[in-house]
């Protein structure tokens, strides 16, 4: 049987992930955070197509390794490395769904667009919510329909994102 059919046991795996998390409960990029991003992501997913589990992950992992509130340009890799190393024992997933975790992770903050829906959708799930650090989420970023709509962008959608 394929081991990554086995459901997730999320409640567990955020247990693991926060309590490991060095910036403090009340940090900008922490738990709450994450929460609202995966919010986020499943109220994008049910417009973008995306894989709800990979973006479920995504929220829980792309800031679980920030070791400042500041500049700390390489926590994305580490995420993605961190999730390498839970995943196997405290979670299953296939690799095609793990390379999309790993790439979403490694340059959420590094690149803007992706095609890829699942890609695209934890991007901006994030980005929706840069209201907690004082910065208005701009459409110019988002990749997904509903994405640009919540960030004000109206109704038009940009189908001519750069391949990334
Ligand atoms: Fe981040
Ligand atoms: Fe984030």
């Amino acid at each position: 049987m394929d081991s990554s059919n086995q459901p997730i046991d999320f409640e567990r795996l955020w247990e693991i992930v926060s309590r490991q998390f060095q910036c403090g409960a009340h940090s900008d990029h922490g738990p709450s955070h994450w929460r609202r991003v995966e919010r986020n992501g499943l109220l994008l997913v049910e417009h973008s197509g995306a894989d709800l589990i990979v973006v479920r992950l995504f929220a829980l992992f792309h800031d679980s390794k920030r070791e400042n509130e500041f500049t700390d340009p390489d926590h994305g890799k580490r995420g993605a490395a961190y999730a390498r190393e839970l995943r196997g024992g405290c979670f299953q997933v296939s690799d095609e769904q793990f390379e999309l975790l790993d790439f979403a992770c490694t340059w959420h903050t590094d690149l803007a667009h992706h095609r890829d829906p699942t890609i695209g959708t934890c991007w901006d799930a994030d980005r929706l919510d840069l209201g907690r650090v004082g910065i208005n989420p701009d459409p110019a970023y988002m990749n997904t329909q509903l994405g640009l709509e919540l960030a004000g962008g109206g109704l038009r959608f940009r189908g001519d994102h750069e391949p990334t």
